[in-house]
């Protein structure tokens, strides 16, 4: 079985070059690849790309994922997030490959306080929520073999991440302010690569779970609590930090002026996923504190 991947450098696409190892020949590309096209700003390039290769699978991690930026990148990111996943969506279609593609929290608006379904009713409220739900709908509209994973605060051991960024704070400054009302999941990229891998073997012999899956770590949290975790982390095994645990105020998000706005409301249902793969998602505290110890104590 042929595979190809797109995004290999990003935090899932490295994870997935890991999980999807053991599933067949695995091509993984990015945008600078110069042997193939992996640049999802070129559609045509991709399109090619995937009538060269003839994958049986097709999982695309690339994404524009530059919230604030999208703002003022609107056609760039609704070329890489919405224009090209339909693409590859008709190419995996004439192929009869499946496509794996990644979604987000960021298609609803963020109201009131229930874990959001996959059928619930869409309203993103930032150009990166839109053009991602339009790549939903692009790769839905062509109706091929594909899983879309909707997902929600993604980090990775590898790169930058809300948990490094704490930490690093807490080390330079005396007090921290931390967003207590936006509700979600912290959700690693291993988690996310492990998953995939065990969705696609399923879904190989059971064509009919084709479809989109809400995939986040159990539990829920809010950044001023995951903060909280990460900082409580650091202090039980010795790492010295320059803000009190007394220091670490809780804010709204409405205190904080950034250039596209954020849900509030990011719970993500895993109920329809975890019934059709039959898997179980640990809680979200167990992977970061992995994470942790991997970054401190290697
Ligand atoms: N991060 C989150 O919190 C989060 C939350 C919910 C859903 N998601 C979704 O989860 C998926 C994986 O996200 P992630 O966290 O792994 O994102 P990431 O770390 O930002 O990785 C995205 C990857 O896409 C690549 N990319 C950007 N523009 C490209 C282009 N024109 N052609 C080819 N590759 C391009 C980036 O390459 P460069 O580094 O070269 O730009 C990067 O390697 C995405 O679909 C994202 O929308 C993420």
């Amino acid at each position: 079985m042929k595979i190809l991947l797109l995004g290999k450098n990003g935090q899932l696409g490295w994870e997935l070059q890991r999980s999807l190892a053991t599933l067949g020949e695995l091509l993984a590309l990015d945008r600078s690849d110069t042997n193939y096209c992996g640049d999802l700003g070129n559609p045509q390039g991709i399109a090619d790309t995937v009538r060269a290769v003839r994958p049986d699978v097709i999982v695309n991690a690339a994404a524009y994922t530059a919230v604030d930026k999208a703002e003022s990148e609107i056609e760039l990111a609704n070329t890489i997030n919405a224009i090209t996943p339909g693409v590859l969506a008709e190419e995996a279609k004439k192929a009869n490959a499946w496509l794996v593609h990644y979604s987000t929290d960021y298609v609803f608006d963020g109201s009131g306080d229930k874990a959001w379904q996959e059928d619930d009713k869409t309203g993103p409220i930032s150009v990166y929520g839109q053009t991602k739900l339009a790549g939903e709908q692009a790769i839905q509209a062509v109706a091929g073999k594909h899983l879309i994973f909707r997902t929600s605060w993604v980090y990775a051991a590898r790169g930058n991440n809300f948990a490094k960024t704490m930490l690093r704070l807490a080390q330079e400054r005396q007090q921290l302010a931390v967003i207590n009302d936006q509700i979600g999941a912290p959700t690693g990229a291993e988690l996310l690569a492990d998953v995939t891998a065990h969705a696609i073997r399923k879904a190989l012999n059971t064509p009919d779970v084709s479809g989109i899956y809400h995939l986040t770590a159990s539990g829920q949290t809010s950044w001023y609590d995951y903060a909280h975790f990460v900082l409580d982390f650091a202090r039980d095994n010795g790492i010295e930090l320059k803000t009190p645990k007394t220091a670490v105020a809780a804010v709204p998000a409405s205190a904080y002026q950034t250039i596209a706005q954020r849900p509030l409301n990011s719970r993500l249902n895993t109920e329809k996923l975890k019934t059709a793969f039959d898997i179980c998602l640990p809680n979200w505290q167990l992977g970061v504190e992995r994470m942790l110890k991997e970054i401190y104590f290697k």
